[in-house]
């Protein structure tokens, strides 16, 4: 996207974010389509909340797959997006413990949204990649209009739902600095705090 991004002359910019976004050095010297992107490393509650951005146009949200970690992608994602967004979410998997995607795909963005499902792996190969059979692998597309879903969601529920989520987002960020310091601890389920 970077490269096309150059080669068309198109003044934008690609923001990654990711909290292990860090070990990810791009070498600017080969490659001008480098400097389209910007690495941010952290968590997306956090500094989808914090930082500054410009109108998004595009997002591909391809982070954390539990149900609460999706529909916070997406919101947060609407909350700073140009009056028309294009999503694409990875991972639309059926019959995974985190299908997180899946779940808010077909539960809430089906209902309000046109969806397209893009087949990228059929049943053979995710069974090859994961030996999960009956499995299928999507993209999932949608372009919204900004103006339109504002009306059709609760701007307040929006608001609750993401401040839920970054409480959570800080919880885990305690839980791995434990076990980083004590990884015995990884081991151990303390439900209040699972990913
Ligand atoms: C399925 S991988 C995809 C990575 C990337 N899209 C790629 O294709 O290389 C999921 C990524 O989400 C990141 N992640 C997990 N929780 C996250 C969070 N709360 N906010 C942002 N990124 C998160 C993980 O570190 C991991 O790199």
């Amino acid at each position: 996207m970077a490269w096309a991004m150059t080669d068309h002359d198109i003044p934008s910019k690609i923001f990654t974010i990711d909290p292990n976004n860090t070990d990810r050095k791009f070498d600017t010297t080969k490659n001008a389509w480098v400097e389209k992107i910007e690495p941010i490393s952290g968590y997306a509650g956090e500094v989808m909340s914090t930082r500054v951005f410009p109108k998004i146009d595009f997002a591909y949200i391809d982070g954390w797959h539990t149900y609460d970690a999706v529909r916070h992608d997406f919101f947060a994602t609407l909350n700073l997006a140009s009056e028309k967004l294009h999503i694409l979410f990875d991972d639309y998997l059926e019959s995974i413990p985190a299908d997180g995607v899946k779940k808010f795909t077909d539960e809430f963005l089906m209902k309000y949204f046109d969806v397209s499902l893009i087949e990228t792996n059929n049943r053979k190969q995710v069974e090859e990649m994961t030996n999960e059979a009956g499995t299928t692998h999507f993209m999932c597309y949608l372009q919204i209009n900004r103006s339109e879903a504002n009306m059709s969601i609760d701007g307040l529920e929006i608001e609750r739902i993401l401040q839920e989520y970054r409480k959570l987002e800080k919880r885990w960020k305690v839980r791995e600095k434990i076990n980083k310091k004590i990884p015995l601890f990884k081991k151990i389920k303390f439900s209040k705090f699972i990913h």
